[in-house]
């Protein structure tokens, strides 16, 4: 049985201070830092770049979970991974052939995630199951934070349980979207191993990140 993580999704950060905020997860006890990358294309908004990923990880030592956001994905890989990212995630809708794009993450030296929204269909990841690192279940449809958590995306998480169970692979399998104290517990029951937060995270219990953690981890 894998050990529960979490992932705070900076999203829901105080932008004005990124370094700062990202020093409090750390201090709270986050087990890697999720950066929500937008591109104003995919989907309906825009966040941070390259330049501002290479000046936060002069500032942490925590893993950078990257979740981009981006279509077309390829020509940005390379830039994300000088960055520092240490994970990155792709959405398959946003490249012409996900095995290359999984092999040019690869060849960087980095961990690999495949991201899928609310309405795609685990079969168009099946055959690189074995390829992939991470598995991200979006539970929001991407673009924001602060949205209703879909618990109809639990099936998803269970099936690909059962088949990383059936063929024996270790992939992780991260939720992001909406995960609070209410519905943590079920996301875990379900077969996730990562937990993203950003709102739970940054604005419960008046903001103390060190509670917020536990609490999603203590289910
Ligand atoms: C949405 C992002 C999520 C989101 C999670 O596109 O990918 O990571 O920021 O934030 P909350 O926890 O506020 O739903
Ligand atoms: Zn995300």
């Amino acid at each position: 049985m894998k050990n529960i993580q979490i992932s705070p999704s900076i999203l829901s950060a105080d932008f004005s201070q990124l370094g700062i905020e990202i020093k409090r997860l750390e201090e709270g006890g986050a087990d890697m830092v999720h950066v929500d990358v937008m591109d104003g294309h995919f989907v309906p908004n825009l966040t941070i770049g390259p330049p501002v990923i290479k000046s936060l990880r002069k500032h942490s030592s925590l893993k950078f979970d990257v979740h981009l956001m981006i279509s077309p994905v390829d020509k940005y890989i390379e830039a994300y991974s000088d960055a520092g990212a240490d994970i990155i995630t792709i959405h398959p809708e946003a490249t012409s052939n996900l095995s290359k794009s999984i092999s040019k993450i690869k060849e960087l030296k980095k961990k690999v995630g495949v991201s899928l929204n609310p309405e795609t269909k685990t079969d168009i990841i099946k055959k690189n199951l074995k390829d992939i690192d991470l598995v991200l279940i979006m539970s929001v449809h991407p673009g924001f934070g602060g949205q209703e958590f879909m618990p109809e995306v639990l099936d998803k998480v269970r099936e690909l349980k059962t088949v990383q169970k059936d063929q024996n692979l270790s992939f992780d399998i991260e939720i992001d979207g909406g995960i609070n104290f209410e519905n943590s517990k079920s996301a875990i029951e379900a077969g996730a191993n990562i937990l993203v937060s950003g709102t739970t995270i940054f604005k419960s219990n008046n903001g103390d990140i060190k509670k917020n953690i536990e609490l999603l981890k203590s289910v």
